[in-house]
């Protein structure tokens, strides 16, 4: 069967924030773009993934006229709860850092932005079979199956936006990239309920049981997670089993406002950080996940993924509206920075209210000590509240 030709100006691989971000950006330039994601939207939209969304990233979703629904049914929370060794303990994000964040899903924003792409008429292929890139270095072939007919897209430009597990940080010769890795030894497993929230904001709670977070999606809807032993599966966690774990880890009044309710949907997520550098070979420039991973501890890896979308948008404007290539020539050492940091971030919260463990007794101690300090500490609560809302500059 003959291929189908097309050509586009930029390719973007992959429907979730970063690749959608990225052509809504794009889309509004008059920059042609298609979107080829491997899943149908239903799929995409069925995962629940996380819920926090910084300043920054709610400002994109305004600005790129999607953030209707953001605005009338985020929930701004100006601060949170450490819950530790049992005692609940509150850090106020507004006081000390002079923003807040967003409580508002993944989902929802991925459902916005597909909407906004189906109204706009941007073209978008779900569904797309056995997806390949060719000719990354000068001259991109995307190719892929479309209602079973072959199709091949000629490209200026490819976004590798598909994820971890996605085709494009594949293509790129081993050798070309270098990557950084961290396992932890521990899964979180996270349900998501129709029961309110314990707390009016997140609660993050340091155990001797393990780590457990109360986060929510609606006055109405909590998410909430508890560490669990690696190699652990969804059939070793009923319900019940999971309702019992996280009370005995939240402090009391956390805990006694819980109310168990059936588990509409119940996942495990590894722990990992990962950065693979540099994030552009050729004419395939990788953003969100497809370049780097976070423990979702900081809440940091959808709003990595915005800031990514929004450097390589301004970066393939300018190249189409000035004919500059200077910001797509310093885009991945720009967005590493950011990178980097929410790598650390990320990390040291992990570190600071897991269980670990091989740990020993010093190791312990030095956590607790650290706690403690942070406690006491407006200047250590600072660094943590700046981190969280989002870095600027
Ligand atoms: N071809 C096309 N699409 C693919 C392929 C492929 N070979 N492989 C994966 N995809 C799609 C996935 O189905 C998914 O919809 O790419 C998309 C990647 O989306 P995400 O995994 O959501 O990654 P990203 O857009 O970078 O967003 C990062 O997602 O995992 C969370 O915590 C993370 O919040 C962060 C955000
Ligand atoms: C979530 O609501 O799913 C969530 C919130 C905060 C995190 C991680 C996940 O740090």
């Amino acid at each position: 069967m003959p291929s189908h030709a097309r050509t586009t100006q930029v390719a973007i691989i992959g429907a979730g924030p970063a690749g959608l971000l990225l052509g809504a950006l794009l889309g509004r330039e008059g920059i042609h773009h298609v979107v080829v994601e491997k899943h149908s939207a239903a799929h995409v939209l069925a995962r629940v993934r996380a819920g926090i969304l910084e300043p920054a990233t709610v400002a994109l979703m305004r600005e790129l006229g999607a953030g209707e629904r953001l605005a009338r049914e985020g929930l701004p929370h100006e601060g949170l709860f450490l819950s530790v060794a049992g005692q609940r303990h509150h850090i106020d994000l507004q006081a000390l850092a002079g923003r807040h964040v967003t409580v508002y899903g993944q989902t929802e924003l991925t459902r916005d932005l597909m909407a906004q792409r189906e109204a706009a008429g941007w073209p978008t292929v779900y569904e797309a079979g056995d997806v390949s890139l060719a000719g990354l270095a000068d001259k991109p072939c995307i190719r892929f199956g479309e209602a079973g007919r072959p199709v091949e897209l000629q490209a200026d430009w490819v976004a590798g936006c598909d994820g971890f597990h996605g085709v494009s940080r594949a293509s790129i010769p081993p050798e070309k990239l270098q990557t950084f890795e961290r396992s932890y030894p521990f899964g979180w497993l996270g349900v998501l309920a129709d029961t309110p929230p314990v707390a009016a904001e997140l609660v993050y709670a340091q155990h001797d049981r393990g780590f457990a977070l109360c986060s929510m999606r609606s006055p109405t809807r909590s998410r909430c997670y508890v560490q669990i032993a690696q190699g652990d599966s969804i059939e070793d966690w009923p319900d019940n089993r999971f309702w019992d774990e996280l009370a005995s880890r939240l402090d009391p009044a956390s805990a006694a406002a819980l109310r168990p309710a059936p588990a509409l949907e119940k996942s495990i997520a590894p722990l990992r950080s990962f950065v693979a550098e540099p994030m552009r070979w050729g004419r395939l420039l990788l953003a969100g996940d497809a370049a780097h991973i976070v423990p979702p501890t900081g809440a940091k890896g959808l709003n990595l993924a915005a800031s990514d979308a929004r450097q390589l948008a301004g970066a393939l404007i300018e190249h189409y509206r000035e004919r500059s290539d200077a910001g797509l020539d310093s885009y991945s050492e720009r967005a590493l920075r950011g990178v980097w940091r929410a790598e650390r971030f990320s990390w040291w919260m992990t570190r600071l209210l897991h269980r670990f463990p091989e740990e020993l007794a010093f190791e312990q101690r030095l956590q607790r000590a650290e706690l403690d300090q942070l406690l006491a500490s407006r200047a250590a609560q600072t660094l943590l509240a700046e981190n969280y809302v989002g870095l600027r500059g």
